[in-house]
Formats: C-alpha cells, structure tokens, sequence
C-alpha cells in the first residue's frame, strides 16, 4: 500500500544504502567453524528411498504426491498455469494446512531471532532503526519497497494466489522472501564434471546450512511448475518449505542445476552490497524458470541488479560443465577449474571441478570438502556424495540437494521435523530420489 510516510523511508533508505559497505551478515559468528572444525563426520549408510510418488489430492491447476518414507517424507505438488496466481492458487488449495502451520511458527522464530542478533547482522544502521522502532515487519516492507522494481509482476501474483487460497495473510508471505536477504545461511556447494565423477557425468551438490529452529523442515516441498504459456518460462523443480516460493535449491527441465552459500568471511575483492535489487532467491529463481543453457543463466546474473555478497554455483547437464559465481551488488565473478578463487593452500583447484565449503575464507571447511573430493576423484555419484561426501564435511543441516544433471535426477534430504526421532542434521538423514524425467513430464 502507498503513502507518503513509506516513500520517504524508500528514498531515505536508497540515500544510505551506498554510503554502507555491507549489507547484512549470517546471524551467528561462525569464525571458530571456519578455523577449527576439522574433524570429520561419519558416513551416511542409510539407503536411498527410491519408492514411486504417492498420490495425496488434486485440484484444477495442481496435484499432491508425497515421496520417501515414515518421517523423512516430503510433498511432492504439481502446478500447472497460465499465470502467477494459477500456480499459488493451486499451491495454497493444496498445501492450505501446512502453510498454515508453517508461516506464524516461522515468523515468531525469525523474528524472535533477528531481534535478538540484530547487533551481529552488520545490516545497513538505517534498516537496524526502523527494526528497532518501528518492527522488524515495517522494516520488511521497506526492504520490499525497495527490490519490488526489479521483481517479476507474476511471482507477486503467485504470493497473491497462495495467500487468498491458503486463507493466510499476503503481506506475511512476502516478508518470509524478505528474510533471505537479512538472514543468509552458510552452506557448500560442488559441481563436478568429466574426469571427477564416474562415467562423465555431471553432479552438483547444493547443501543448504541454515537456521533449523524455525521448524521449516517440518513441511519440506518440492514444487515441479508446468508454465502453460511460454511467458511463464519453462517447467522447473523447486526444493523448500510450505509457503515459500523462492528457490534455494532445484533444477530445471533444461537441465541446469544452482547453488547458493551466504558470504559472511569476504576479502576485499567482493565490493559493495546493497538492499535495493532481485533478491538473490529470485536471481536464482529466474535462471531455473527462464535459463535456456550456461551462457543465458551467467550473463543474467552479470546484468540483473545484484543485493550481497554470495557465491553461487550453476552447472549445465546439457554442456556437462559448472561455473562458480563471486557476486557482490558492485562486482561479479565467473570461475571455472581453471581460474577458481580463492586460491590458497586450503582450496586448491581440481580439474573438472568448481566448489565451495560454507563460505569464502573458511579454511577447514573448504579443505575438508577438498580433501573428500580429490580423495574419491573419478568414483563420485550421487550415491557416494550422499554417503561419504556430505555427511564426511557436515555440510547441510536444513537440506541437502544433490542433482544428477546428466540423468535428470534428484536427491533430497530434510532435517529433522518437530516430534521426529533420528539425527538433526538433513545430510545424516534418508535421501529420496525424484526421478524429474517423469515429474516433469507429468500432465494436468
Ligand atoms: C581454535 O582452537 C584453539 C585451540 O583449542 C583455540 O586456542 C583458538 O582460539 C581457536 N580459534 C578460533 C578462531 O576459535
Ligand atoms: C486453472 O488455470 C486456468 C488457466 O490454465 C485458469 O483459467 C483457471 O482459472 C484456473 N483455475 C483455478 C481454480 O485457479
Ligand atoms: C581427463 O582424463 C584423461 C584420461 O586420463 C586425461 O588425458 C585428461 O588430461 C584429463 N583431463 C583433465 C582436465 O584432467
Ligand atoms: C570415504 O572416503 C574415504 C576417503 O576420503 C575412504 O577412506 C573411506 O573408505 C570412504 N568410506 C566409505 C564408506 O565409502
């Protein structure tokens, strides 16, 4: 809603915003897990579930599924449209009772949270003031003012569907997409081509460290989009929770895959941050529903109007390759195996590979995830990176993405839901297999 108060804020706010160097930093200091944690975890022996999709309920424009087994199931749902709201109006029939558990727990949580960090943020002093005057929503809806611009008119209308379908409030949704900017998790990231995986093939991992408290694990979704007209792009596979829309995790029908890890130990090639862009959820968004191949996805990335300071990872099945991304709102990056960064004596570069352990500077993480791909070089499948990868580097506590690029594959995994029994951690959990040539193939 416009009024006069809110645009003063906006042009408030874009006057500080580029008198700050940063803008928003991971919630804890994870300094000690960066330059001590070496010890390595235990291999994840549990097999991979490989069971059919279990049909739930369907609508006009969607279908529920659910996959995997007892707690480590996860919603399968199929959205079909001509328009933004047709998918969230399918979503939020479908999914009506989980978002509605999932977004007040979610909220109170990462409210409670960013208050409570707001200090160690490093956010922008004039957002700190309006969290701290006027509420962390109010300072939400500033940061929404602010990227709104940049953002496709169809994802607002898809926010619009859920919320009038779900019966939940429309501004709460929004601001939940909000959050990623403030609260980046760390998280690692491969992919891995050629020579580094067995037959050739092309694998990405994409494992997501982030805040497991706010119960967002317990109603884990894989959405498939089928764009009925091609405005809406192309289908695509989006891993996350009940209510959320931005993507974190996934892979499109034309075989791309992305990762994502939140910098918060930067050097000074990074440059500058800024609140006001394409969050970085819908940049990676924009690349599985509109991406045709590498080149499309990485020089959208070079032109779009970039927020913070993060490294993202796509790969291409189609090409057999994988690039790795430094992007800042002032520079961007594009590294392969030959000119990967940082180079250092804890992140050497490895043919046929591009990766990152849980941020930049980040000297034991980055080497133990070296050391677990150059020790099983030329053998890596999903399989193996499930089994003596992940759970090897402790990386991927909210979920674990691990994408067969060449074969059309997925494995996911979640952390453990509210009331569940086993470990915490996703990447000590059971993996499901979702075979994406029959999901995307699936018709209305
Ligand atoms: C790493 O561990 C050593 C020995 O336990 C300790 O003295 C040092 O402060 C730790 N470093 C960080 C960054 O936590
Ligand atoms: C389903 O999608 C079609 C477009 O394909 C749209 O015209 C229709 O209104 C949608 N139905 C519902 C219930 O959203
Ligand atoms: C891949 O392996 C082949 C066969 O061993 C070798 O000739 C080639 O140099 C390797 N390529 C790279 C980039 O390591
Ligand atoms: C895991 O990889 C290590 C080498 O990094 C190897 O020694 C070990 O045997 C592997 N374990 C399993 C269960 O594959």
């Amino acid at each position: 809603m416009f009024d006069q108060n809110r645009l003063f804020y906006v042009l408030f706010g874009l006057v500080v915003i580029f008198q700050t160097s940063s803008c928003h930093k991971t919630i804890k200091n994870y300094g000690a897990y960066c330059a001590n944690d070496t010890a390595r975890g235990d291999p994840n022996l549990i097999p991979i579930d490989e069971s059919q999709p279990r049909f739930i309920n369907k609508v006009e424009n969607g279908t529920l599924y659910q996959i995997g087994a007892g707690e480590d199931q996860v919603w399968l749902i199929h959205v079909y449209g001509n328009t933004g709201y047709d998918f969230g109006y399918a979503y939020g029939t479908l999914l009506r009772d989980q978002i509605n558990k999932v977004l007040p727990r979610a909220w109170a949580h990462f409210e409670e949270e960013i208050l409570k960090e707001l200090k160690n943020l490093k956010l922008p002093k004039w957002f700190v003031d309006f969290v701290v005057d006027k509420g962390l929503s109010f300072a939400l809806d500033i940061q929404n003012d602010l990227v709104k611009k940049y953002m496709d008119e169809e994802v607002y209308n898809e926010m619009r569907g859920i919320a009038d379908a779900a019966q939940v409030d429309y501004k709460t949704v929004i601001r939940l997409h909000m959050l990623g900017e403030i609260t980046r998790g760390r998280c690692s990231l491969y992919g891995l081509w050629g020579n580094a995986t067995l037959g050739g093939k092309t694998l990405q991992l994409r494992a997501l460290d982030w805040d497991v408290d706010g119960g967002l694990q317990d109603y884990p979704v894989i959405t498939i989009y089928h764009p009925l007209t091609s405005k809406l792009g192309h289908p695509f596979a989006n891993v996350a929770w009940a209510g959320y829309i931005g993507t974190l995790t996934g892979m499109s029908s034309l075989r791309l895959g992305i990762s994502e890890i939140g910098v918060s130990f930067p050097d000074d090639t990074f440059g500058d941050e800024s609140m006001a862009g394409l969050p970085f959820i819908f940049v990676e968004r924009h690349i599985l529903q509109f991406s045709e191949t590498l080149d499309d996805a990485l020089s959208f990335i070079a032109n779009v109007r970039r927020t913070c300071h993060l490294i993202l990872g796509v790969a291409d099945g189609k090409l057999g390759t994988a690039r790795m991304v430094q992007y800042s709102h002032s520079i961007v990056n594009f590294f392969d195996d030959q000119n990967l960064q940082p180079l250092a004596d804890w992140h050497p570069r490895i043919p046929h590979a591009i990766y990152s352990g849980m941020d930049w500077l980040c000297p034991s993480r980055q080497y133990k995830l070296y050391k677990a791909i150059t020790d099983q070089y030329g053998q890596i499948t999903p399989e193996l990176s499930i089994k003596n990868i992940t759970s090897v580097v402790k990386t991927g506590d909210l979920h674990v993405g691990v994408y067969d690029l060449t074969d059309n594959i997925m494995y996911v995994a979640n952390a453990r839901g509210t009331n569940e029994q086993g470990p915490m951690e996703a990447y000590k959990r059971q993996f499901v297999k979702v075979d994406l040539n029959v999901e995307f193939a699936r018709t209305r």
